[in-house]
């Protein structure tokens, strides 16, 4: 690949890193939903293709769609089944047609916050979770941070009553309409890329997510205001076929997953700063960032924690004993 251009394409406009490939290099697709710039996800993926790209020309050649461009989160795992993408990373929310385990990371209030995240994910419960899903010929590569889940509706969110009655936007999981459920609230699921519009025009009052997909998507010009609830996480699951990979050769398959383990420890470390200059950047934008006092914040925990019984059965009692046992 030009890999040259590829690299100076990327550093200079932030367009998507992009190789014209040549010949003979393996192609490796990568199509993903956020912004490019501005986003955890976004950067690391960006950094990831100009490394593969300049470290592994002549080899292989990464091409990344961002953007929602190629596909959506709930098309992306079946194309990358048939063979259309190499490589994704969806939301650990998007995982529940394939492993039920996951919903352990939609469960409100487990982790306390992104670096708890952080070694759970990289402990032997954690890592063994990439595995779960090899029957279904789905590799788990690596997890990538985004970041705590906020709240944001068309009107103030202080009390849990707040949220009473309105229909929020949420991600593809059981789990989560349980979460909006027990506030009273009626959930939608519906792809990231029509949340802007939904909000909009009112089809959903209100949704949550992180700083960066929040300031990313410009949700805030269409809210209230967003309230800084931390109450879950939205974390991404580098993910690639195991056909695919096991059709590798040993030594090509070595060097991309050594600069994956790479890029994925350089950029987790960051997303947590991303996230609060996306949070800047939302109320320079003149965006409403609301914080609760403790004692708000223990309505919420307390109308919105009954959901883990819900899902225990799914997860395993151990697993989420293992998961609290990271928060400090
Ligand atoms: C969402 O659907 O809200 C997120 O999973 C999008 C993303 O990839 O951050």
């Amino acid at each position: 690949a030009t890999a040259g251009v590829a690299v100076g394409l990327a550093l200079t406009t932030s367009a998507p890193a992009w190789a014209a490939c040549d010949d003979g290099e393996i192609v490796i697709k990568f199509s993903h939903v956020t912004n490019t710039d501005k986003h955890p996800k976004g950067i690391a993926a960006s950094l990831l293709a100009d490394r593969v790209n300049a470290e592994m020309d002549g080899q292989a050649c990464m091409e990344v769609f961002p953007n929602s461009t190629l596909y959506n989160d709930d098309k992306v795992l079946e194309a990358m089944l048939s063979g259309d993408v190499q490589l994704a990373a969806p939301s650990l929310s998007k995982f529940e047609k394939f492993t039920k385990q996951f919903r352990l990371f939609d469960l409100p209030f487990v982790f306390e916050d992104i670096e708890a995240v952080n070694r759970f994910q990289t402990s032997e419960h954690g890592q063994a979770m990439l595995d779960s899903m090899q029957r279904r010929g789905l590799q788990g590569l690596a997890f990538w941070h985004n970041g705590m889940k906020q709240m944001s509706a068309n009107r103030p969110l202080l009390a849990p009553e707040d949220a009473e009655g309105l229909k929020f936007r949420i991600q593809q999981s059981d789990v989560l309409q349980a979460q909006f459920e027990a506030l009273g609230a009626n959930p939608q699921k519906m792809a990231f890329s029509e949340v802007y519009g939904a909000l909009q025009q009112g089809v959903v009052d209100g949704q949550e997510n992180t700083w960066s997909n929040i300031y990313g998507q410009k949700f805030f010009e269409v809210q209230d205001g967003i309230t800084e609830t931390n109450h879950g996480i939205l974390d991404y699951l580098v993910v690639t076929s195991t056909e695919w990979l096991d059709g590798l050769d040993p030594e090509v398959r070595d060097q991309f997953l050594t600069i994956l383990d790479e890029v994925t420890e350089t950029r987790n470390a960051e997303s947590f700063a991303v996230n609060q200059r996306n949070k800047d950047l939302i109320v320079e934008a003149g965006g409403v960032v609301r914080t609760l006092t403790p004692e708000q914040r223990q309505q919420w925990v307390a109308a919105m924690q009954p959901v883990w019984d819900q899902f225990m059965d799914d997860i395993g009692e151990d697993l989420l004993s293992a998961a609290l046992s990271y928060n400090s």
